[in-house]
């Protein structure tokens, strides 16, 4: 039954290819609500515990005691903190970079480029005379993960704007989430979507719906929080394919495309994860 309904999702998204990013995130809903009839779709901003309530249960003990909130102190700290020239971050972004995260990432119509807030957040430093900082960890990740704790209720809004530029961004990173790649020839689709919900040896795995709403992520693996993109590298190590760089543009437009999948859906990071 569920191969089937695979099946007939996958002939929809094909028949589709030409679908609007706002078809595509209709039937991706439909898609996870026929897979998980009673099923919440709005619990999927918490990943795989949406699915499994013993690992729910030990998450829920975690977030008592939440391990990221010191790195949302240490960002708040960063983020107050003046460039040599005297100006801020708040300078950079709109409403001073609070509750802002929905937006991103956005498409900059004058680069034609996509704009995650890491980037952003980089983009600031250099055009201030500051060295840009490590993307995946440390305190790029912590000033993110204060800036997404200001923004946690908002609902994600990611616009793709009626730019030729856009759209393309946008399908390429739909194209990548779809592409199977590396030595086990798995898409990011194998896993995240067909395969959602169950086991993969000792992971339960998290849906494509709702992936990401809650960065950056305090992982117990990493030992500190870290951004998506660190995630999407993993991924790609995992089924032995070569992973981009962060914030290389084919990452840029795949978080792009996820993040308009989640569009509506509760901004709540940052967050925890095994
Ligand atoms: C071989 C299976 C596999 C493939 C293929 C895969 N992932 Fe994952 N992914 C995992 C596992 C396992 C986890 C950890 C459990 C979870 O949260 O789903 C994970 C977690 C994630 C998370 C974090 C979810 C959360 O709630 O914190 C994101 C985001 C993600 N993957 C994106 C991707 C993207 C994008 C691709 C394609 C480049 C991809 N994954 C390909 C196995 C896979």
């Amino acid at each position: 039954m569920k191969k089937l309904i695979v099946a007939c999702f996958l002939t929809v998204m094909m028949a589709s290819a030409h679908a609007t990013p706002e078809q595509d995130r209709l039937a991706l809903r439909a898609f996870f609500q026929e897979r998980f009839p009673k099923l919440d779709l709005n619990e999927m901003i918490n990943g795989l515990y949406a699915f499994d309530e013993g690992a729910r249960e030990q998450w829920l003990e975690m977030e008592d005691f939440p391990p990221y909130e010191i790195a949302i102190e240490e960002g708040e700290e960063a983020f107050n903190k003046p460039f040599a020239n005297g100006k801020t971050y708040a300078d950079c972004f709109a409403n001073g970079g609070m509750g802002v995260k929905q937006d991103f990432p956005y498409f900059d119509v004058g680069t034609g480029e996509i704009i995650t807030m890491e980037y952003a957040i980089n983009k600031c430093r250099t055009d201030n005379d500051e060295e840009p900082l490590p993307w995946l960890v440390g305190e790029l990740a912590q000033i993110a993960a204060y800036m997404a704790y200001t923004s946690r209720g908002n609902k994600m809004n990611v616009v793709i704007p009626d730019d030729p530029r856009a759209l393309a961004a946008y399908e390429a990173g739909k194209e990548y989430y779809y592409t199977r790649r590396g030595q086990l020839e798995f898409a990011c689709e194998n896993c995240h979507m067909q395969s959602a919900g169950m086991m993969l040896r000792a992971d339960r795995l998290s849906g494509m719906l709702g992936q990401a709403t809650h960065w950056p992520v305090y992982r117990s693996k990493w030992g500190e929080i870290g951004t998506i993109q660190k995630r999407f590298q993993e991924c790609n190590s995992q089924v032995r394919a070569k992973p981009y760089e962060a914030q290389s543009q084919e990452y840029r437009q795949l978080e792009y495309f996820l993040s308009y999948m989640s569009n509506g859906m509760e901004l709540n990071g940052p967050a925890s994860r095994r």
